[in-house]
């Protein structure tokens, strides 16, 4: 939707994307991606919305990474030529919904058990499509994926022998490293001997994975160390937010989205209530760190957002620089994008002072 109104007219609590901040950070992912000869499959948790994923795909995107099959009927919209299901597609009725858009565009989901794959497997023959499949290995962070070595190679062999899947390649999330500084670095460097060791042997094994899939914002940048790595999925680079600038992958002004706010209290001496709380910003914490924030006030950064309540938001503005008023508007960067923008039926994008336009999060709640 085509708007014509000023920022500072858009009712609050909303969330409000900076276009050129936003451009600018597709295209220096894209140019980065490009410039290293990696393959670039966004993960659209971060935007959820299928005209973010079109400028993506605009923009040298190979194709579209989700985690939920509701979030893969929604990217359909953005007519990728490629969906990657970044998680393990669990039970028949997911099963049957994904066979369908695996009808109308090329599906590959990454599983770590034989179970998901024999799943995977038989829907597809049922429904008479092919299906892409990455096994998932552990890199590190402890979440999905079977340990490196003999578990991994076993479960490649049983995908290549499953009818209608075939297998792709392989997929990692380096999802414990938050930060690139000096020990970020040592366990990305840990990251690439996995991954090295995992490509010999799969060489052992005659298995060519043509996909190797990785990648996570805060590492962004330095993917290209990871050896044999051909393909990156960031999310949160969209946009970013205050755990990107704290992880070093990225500057304040990168950060696209804030939460316009309205100050709706100062009765409380040294205090400002902002009419946004847990229901517009989520609950999240910053990583590494037990600092009770829950973003940054761009127009008073010694101001402290260091409590929540689901429509309240306490700010300590005992040190702020700036005075505040019942009435006023503030601008805030959350803690983490991806469950701030969840939160919103629509985002507001700015150039300058004036509202350009206005889209929907198509794919917020999409939890099946
Ligand atoms: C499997 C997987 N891949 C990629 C990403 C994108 O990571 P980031 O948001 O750090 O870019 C995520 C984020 O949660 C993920 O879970």
């Amino acid at each position: 939707m085509i708007v014509n109104m000023f920022a500072s007219e858009i009712d609050t609590p909303a969330l409000v994307v900076d276009l050129n901040v936003m451009e600018r950070n597709l295209q220096r992912v894209a140019r980065y991606a490009r410039d290293h000869g990696l393959r670039l499959r966004p993960h659209t948790k971060t935007h959820k919305s299928t005209r973010i994923g079109r400028r993506q795909l605009e923009g040298g995107a190979a194709g579209l990474t989700v985690a939920k099959v509701g979030e893969a009927e929604v990217m359909l919209g953005a007519e990728p030529a490629d969906l990657l299901v970044a998680y393990p597609v669990i039970g028949r009725t997911k099963l049957t919904r994904l066979m369908e858009v695996a009808r109308r565009t090329r599906v590959t989901v990454a599983v770590d058990s034989l179970f998901a794959a024999r799943q995977i497997s038989d829907a597809a023959r049922e429904a008479e499509v092919d299906v892409g499949i990455l096994a998932e290995f552990d890199a590190g962070f402890g979440r999905v994926g079977v340990a490196p070595g003999e578990p991994l190679v076993a479960l490649a062999l049983s995908i290549a022998r499953l009818p209608r899947i075939s297998l792709e390649g392989l997929a990692f999330y380096p999802g414990h490293i938050k930060s690139t500084d000096e020990e970020g670095l040592a366990d990305l460097e840990q990251v690439a001997r996995i991954v090295e060791s995992v490509l010999a042997d799969f060489r052992r094994a005659d298995i060519e994975p043509r996909i190797v899939s990785g990648g996570s914002t805060p590492t962004l940048f330095h993917s290209h160390r990871v050896r044999g790595l051909n393909e990156i999925r960031p999310g949160t680079y969209v946009y970013n937010d205050l755990s990107t600038v704290r992880s070093g992958a990225c500057a304040l002004e990168d950060c696209a989205a804030t939460l316009h706010c309205t100050v709706v209290s100062t009765a409380r001496p040294g205090q400002m209530i902002i009419d946004g709380g847990s229901k517009t910003f989520s609950s999240d914490r910053l990583p590494n760190t037990a600092e009770p924030i829950f973003g940054y006030l761009m127009e008073a950064p010694a101001a402290r957002f260091f409590k929540m309540n689901e429509e309240h938001g306490y700010v300590d503005i005992s040190k702020a620089e700036t005075e505040f008023s019942v009435g006023d508007r503030v601008r805030i960067v959350p803690n983490h994008v991806c469950a701030a923008v969840n939160l919103h039926d629509q985002v507001y994008g700015i150039r300058g002072d004036r509202v350009e336009e206005v889209w929907q999060v198509e794919g917020r709640g999409k939890l099946q």
